[in-house]
């Protein structure tokens, strides 16, 4: 950021934001209608959004849910047209901090984030590769969208940024991710061919306004066009999906950013350099009011297919803004070369703690198929889908879902573990009242009713919300229930 553009405190808000967007005044008025309405639009702060898990409930179930606990209808409560699971919430709504949140039956994603994996076009027994994965709303998208089964690599650059990403997954129940930490321009060959990739790039974030007041004050208009640095990235990113995609195989390439420079200008230098080899799909969704990418940008114009990208602009889709360029790679391109799959076996006597854990919650045996186990460290277990094949290369960070502690006595199931199992058990199960509920997610402890222990013996129980899992306690000898809710997790509890 130059001195000339550093902090500009003195404007105020609508002023920095007609001053950081004015290069794009003219491009509004012709593809995006109302200048006035778009600066406005990005005035306005951003309605909060979830979409609903789809293997916990479904979209239609967590509204009513959400009127039920809210007491009534909320205002701008409402779902969106284009997506079967995206339901829209007040401005000021803390989705993060309630109950069912807590208990993984949703995702906090903005509604145009949500966009690029719809378009993505995911499928059950699709190999994929996510290159800027974290914080993970996409990843967790896809993993769904694979069914939770086969396999998807996350990738990310920023180490810390993995650990949030596997927090998201592991309440969601995902198990068939494996997380890899390195420069997505540089991710291995020996990786192997992918069915999907995306490319949800970092970029210069310009579509987060609504949402990042104050990046209107940090944004420098003069040196978006010159980026070298970012648009290198940007390049890199892109060009290495084009090399792991597989022939007949698609990439889709988003940012959160206007800047042509970084969305049509990358797209099309990577089009150009594969000759016919890359191509455009329309990307279009029904009942999303997007506008097409740009065909001339600079005093420059570009293939003409470019209009098949998409762009959401806030004064017409109520939401940041985005860009998406879905790409196919032709079925005559070259490919890679399948690389070494990485080796899953189970440690010796791992699998000897299932029975037990089983019989604990009375869980039937047929709780693991589909399942593999396996010891990544000392800690203890965690759980992969069957037919999970990361490749050997890159290796992973992580691999699946942590679920069972074993190096502590007694061993305990994990938070996720009992959000991933727990409607399913019969043992060792306490249901909670509203106030218990509060108080288990706050990680107090609680006196049950005699009703409630009555079926379960002191130790580890489940316990549930409107037959909900929320985590694991400990019901004592004097029939005391210690909440053994994560401290990490517990800025889910704000307001249960
Ligand atoms: C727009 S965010 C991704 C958001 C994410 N896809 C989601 O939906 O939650 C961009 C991400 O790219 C990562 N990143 C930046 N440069 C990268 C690189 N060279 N390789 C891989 N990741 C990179 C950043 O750490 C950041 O997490």
């Amino acid at each position: 950021m130059t001195e000339r553009h550093a902090r500009r405190p003195e404007l105020g808000h609508a002023a920095q934001l007609r001053r950081v967007m004015a290069r794009y005044q003219s491009l509004v008025s012709e593809q995006a209608g109302d200048w006035e309405a778009f600066i406005a639009a990005l005035q306005r702060p951003l309605p909060a959004c979830i979409w609903a898990h789809p293997q916990r409930t479904d979209v239609a179930e967590l509204q009513a849910l959400i009127i039920a606990e809210e007491g009534g209808e909320l205002p701008g409560l409402a779902r969106d047209p284009w997506s079967p699971l995206a339901l829209r919430l007040p401005v000021d709504f803390k989705a993060g901090q309630r109950w069912w949140y807590c208990a993984g039956l949703a995702h906090a994603q903005e509604a145009a984030s949500q966009v690029p994996v719809w378009l993505l076009d995911v499928h059950p027994g699709q190999r994929v590769l996510d290159l800027c994965a974290a914080p993970g709303g996409k990843t967790a998208q896809i993993a769904l969208a694979l069914g939770n089964r086969g396999t998807l690599l996350a990738n990310d650059f920023a180490r810390e940024r993995i650990a949030a990403l596997q927090g998201n997954l592991d309440r969601l129940g995902i198990v068939n991710v494996s997380t890899t930490w390195g420069d997505g321009g540089n991710y291995p060959a020996a990786a192997g061919a992918f069915d999907r990739i995306l490319v949800d790039a970092p970029c210069s974030s310009e579509g987060t306004l609504r949402r990042h007041r104050s990046l209107a004050a940090r944004l420098d208009p003069d040196t978006l066009a010159t980026n070298a640095r970012l648009h290198g990235r940007q390049l890199a990113l892109l060009r290495k999906a084009v090399q792991l995609c597989r022939a007949g195989g698609r990439i889709l390439y988003s940012t959160c950013t206007f800047a042509p420079e970084e969305n049509e200008c990358i797209v099309a230098q990577v089009l150009e350099e594969q000759a016919g080899r890359l191509r455009l799909l329309p990307a279009r969704l029904p009942g999303l009011a997007g506008r097409p990418g740009l065909t001339a940008w600079g005093g420059r114009t570009l293939d003409a297919s470019l209009a098949n990208c998409l762009r959401l602009w806030p004064h017409h889709t109520d939401t940041g803004g985005f860009f998406v360029a879905v790409m196919e790679k032709t079925p005559d391109a070259p490919q890679l070369e399948p690389g070494d799959t990485a080796v899953l076996d189970a440690g010796v006597d791992d699998e000897c703690w299932l029975p037990a854990l089983a019989e604990h919650y009375g869980w039937p045996e047929t709780i693991w198929s589909g399942l593999r186990v396996q010891r990544q460290t000392r800690r203890g277990l965690h759980l992969l889908a069957a037919d999970h094949e990361p490749p050997a290369q890159p290796s992973a960070q992580g691999r699946g879902l942590f679920f069972h502690r074993t190096n502590i006595r007694p061993p305990k199931l994990t938070t996720a573990g009992a959000l991933l199992f727990g409607a399913q058990a019969t043992r060792q199960v306490m249901e909670l009242s509203q106030e218990q509920r509060d108080a288990y997610l706050r990680r107090a402890s609680v006196t049950p009713r005699p009703q409630q222990w009555a079926d379960c013996r002191p130790g580890q129980v489940i316990v549930r919300y409107r037959g909900h899992p929320l985590g694991v306690a400990l019901l004592t000898r004097s029939r005391t229930l210690e909440s053994l809710f994560p401290s990490r997790w517990s800025g889910c509890a704000g307001r249960s």
